[in-house]
């Protein structure tokens, strides 16, 4: 068995062509970008916010939010590079596959599950908890049977709706998403602008609070393995920085999302590049501009926990906006969910083009341009475990899981550029491999910020997922059933 075969980025690009495997390519550098401010922008920023400075950072969430992002800045630069290199689909996963082998490949696929999958299941529950308070605000109850842990029906109603929309096609989803992104956005702009007006600024004093200060109360603060380990000292101070980044670092997950539409996308080379940075950078500042306005409206020990935008406004005697605030969270989640199940059904889909999944689930619908049944398992998966799973405790797992796919992704370019300095890459990533040796050590120490019991089911699944490898995959790998396929792979890669 070869768990170090490779797959050359010619073959990916071959496969593509394909007839019944041919996605329809619809994408500009416009919906890109509002692709991936429609799925960045969700939980995080409404919810995480108030954790991370109630009881991690203070005011120096701000701080939190900037080094999250340089370190998912680092992480972009990796992504384009690839993505620009081998427009596939498949993000993470395909890269791998043509840089670090097959079964990192498989392990990354693996993982994405945890980012893609898990994370689209807990923005679902997430939702559902914002469309009763909005609709208890309309004066409409949900009935008890539809809503609840353990029986979460509207958390299923959505996701299988989104379900369809994709389904239906790309063009129609980025249509849905654009109208969807333009209110959020219009939304976190007004708490901003309307925030300025109430921010006291000695609210934002001390910046940094100092270790050991006590924090809001109402959270469940968890200790990360390094505090765990003896190396931490805890929340607040400077280290409190760093373990609000790592909270936080939830609130970027999606920017790496845009690269599993590259298949999808008219000028892969140029625009993927340009979504990926962009969408980035319009979050990045409003994260930041969003975060020093909350706690400078409110102390950041009086910050409530679980709902610090809607709960600034009411403290400053202005609970309209919190309605609002509501209304946009409502949306916000709802393209996240959308985008967090394309990505996943492509990523789906290329594991099963290469399978090691099952080859049915790679067919293309011819009238969709939709790879319609990988979504519409991938819905179905999405919805029961939204439904059974409580899943309050396992948002942190898709943080671990996207993080350790930038790890293998920074790596992969290194070795990309070793192996095969040949290709032509429409965007280089500047200074390798300093700068893809940063990416994986940033993300690697925000990994380490997260809580020991995050890792232990993070390794779990991990190990659950080498025995799916070694019992399915690694047998019915194209790679290894169909000689010509192989050969053809071996040529591409070695001719040029
Ligand atoms: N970045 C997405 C969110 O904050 C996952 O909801």
């Amino acid at each position: 068995m070869n768990l170090t075969r490779t797959k050359s980025i010619e073959q990916s690009i071959a496969d593509t062509e394909e007839s019944e495997h041919q996605l329809r390519k619809e994408l500009g550098p416009l919906q890109l970008t509002v692709f991936g401010v429609g799925v960045v922008i969700g939980t995080g920023i409404f919810v995480l916010t108030g954790e991370a400075a109630g009881e991690k950072a203070g005011p120096a969430i701000a701080i939190s939010f900037v080094f999250s992002g340089l370190a998912c800045a680092l992480a972009a630069l990796c992504y384009a590079e690839f993505a620009s290199t081998v427009p596939v689909a498949g993000s993470a996963y395909t890269f791998s596959y043509a840089s670090l082998g097959e079964l990192v490949a498989w392990i990354i696929g693996w993982d994405l599950i945890l980012e893609l999958a898990l994370g689209a299941s807990t923005v679902a529950v997430g939702w559902s908890t914002y469309f009763a308070d909005v609709m208890k605000q309309a004066g409409i109850t949900i009935p008890e049977f539809a809503y609840g842990e353990g029986h979460n029906l509207v958390a299923a109603a959505i996701v299988l709706i989104l379900t369809a929309v994709i389904c239906f096609g790309i063009k129609v989803s980025s249509q849905v998403n654009f109208v969807f992104v333009a209110i959020k956005v219009a939304i976190v702009l007004l708490v901003i602008i309307a925030g300025l007006f109430f921010v006291n600024t000695q609210n934002w004093s001390p910046f940094i609070p100092p270790a050991g200060s006590k924090g809001a109360s109402g959270g469940t603060a968890v200790p990360s393995l390094l505090q765990d380990l003896g190396f931490s000292p805890g929340a607040f101070g400077i280290s409190g920085i760093f373990t609000g980044a790592a909270l936080v670092f939830f609130a970027y997950i999606g920017f790496d999302i845009v690269a599993t539409a590259a298949e999808e996308t008219k000028k892969p080379q140029r625009d993927m590049p340009i979504g990926i940075f962009s969408s980035l950078a319009i979050c990045t500042t409003l994260y930041i501009a969003v975060s020093l306005v909350v706690t400078g409206m409110v102390k950041y020990d009086q910050i409530k926990v679980d709902a610090p935008l809607a709960e600034a406004f009411r403290s400053v005697g202005h609970p309209g906006f919190a309605t609002v605030i509501s209304v946009g969270a409502l949306l916000g989640l709802t393209t996240v969910m959308m985008i967090l199940l394309l990505g996943q059904s492509r990523v789906f889909f290329a594991m099963s083009r290469d399978r090691l999944l099952p080859p049915v689930f790679a067919r293309v619908s011819p009238r969709f341009g939709t790879p319609v049944r990988t979504s519409m398992f991938t819905g179905a998966a999405v919805a029961l475990i939204a439904t059974f799973v409580p899943l309050t405790e396992l948002a942190e797992l898709v943080n671990i899981g996207t993080l350790f796919a930038f790890v293998l992704v920074a790596i992969g370019v290194i070795v990309l550029r070793r192996t095969r300095p040949d290709l032509e890459r429409a965007f280089r990533c500047p200074g390798v491999p300093v700068m893809p040796v940063l990416a994986a050590l940033a993300s690697l120490y925000l990994m380490l910020n997260l809580p020991t019991a995050t890792w232990i089911r993070f390794l779990v699944w991990m190990a659950v997922g080498f025995a799916v490898y070694f019992l399915y995959s690694a047998k019915h790998s194209r790679l290894a059933t169909d000689p010509n396929y192989a050969r053809e792979a071996e040529r591409s890669s070695s001719s040029t």
